[in-house]
């Protein structure tokens, strides 16, 4: 899949994509993740992308024309699946979001910044809002980091061990069970008998049990 992000702060979004598992799954050729400079796209001398607000009122916003001239020259090259908008006001970014997006061929991400961008933006340009959680952010830029590790891990490749992803909490609507690694006793606290009986089939059913105990407990409200 490929990924077109559009920034003013490409230099923000490098490292996320520099390291583990991204890293590999673009060496692979699973994703592409291109960071594309909104400024690149401006017209002004100072190359400005934000402007007052008609109407007055604190901050600034980010115009309409270096966004269209920008999505434009993208669209002009492929068709895009969605065009992402990075904003607090989005829809939640859940699993069952990331899983769909990671299915996609091309999608352009276009983070926020200031006090968000000209509606018009978002009523022509934009197919769809992405928030990742009910709290503001400085820039739309960490949102875009996080929205592209949850779709690029899962995409079928990129985690080396495959059932790993599928195991992930909330792939099937419940929190992952506790795991332990060597020593089996630290302190007097014990690793749980069971997981060091090679009983295959007792450590499955204790780690459903396990997983369905903490989802219940902790989060309720994504058990079905
Ligand atoms: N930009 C600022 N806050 C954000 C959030 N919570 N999610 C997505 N983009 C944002």
């Amino acid at each position: 899949m490929r990924i077109d992000i559009i920034t003013v702060l490409p230099q923000l979004l490098e490292s996320p994509f520099q390291h583990s598992i991204l890293k590999r799954a673009i060496e692979k050729g699973l994703a592409e993740v291109n960071l594309i400079n909104l400024r690149d796209y401006s017209t002004h001398k100072q190359k400005s992308v934000d402007d007052y607000a008609f109407g007055g009122g604190a901050g600034m916003v980010m115009g309409i024309e270096p966004i269209a001239n920008c999505i434009n020259a993208l669209k002009s090259q492929r068709t895009y699946d969605e065009v992402i908008y990075t904003s607090p006001d989005g829809e939640l970014l859940n699993q069952k979001m990331s899983n769909h997006l990671s299915t996609l061929n091309n999608i352009i991400i276009l983070c926020g910044h200031y006090k968000g961008v000209d509606e018009r933006v978002r009523e022509h340009l934009i197919t769809k809002e992405i928030s990742i959680g009910d709290y503001v952010l400085s820039g739309g830029e960490l949102a875009a980091a996080v929205i592209c590790d949850s779709i690029i891990r899962i995409i079928p490749g990129a985690i080396s061990d495959e059932t790993s992803a599928l195991t992930d909490s909330f792939q099937d609507n419940l929190l992952a069970p506790p795991v332990y690694t060597r020593p089996a006793e630290f302190n007097g606290w014990k690793v749980p008998d069971v997981l060091l009986s090679g009983h295959t089939k007792n450590i499955e059913e204790w780690r459903h049990e396990q997983s369905l105990e903490r989802t219940k407990q902790r989060r309720p409200d994504i058990l079905e």
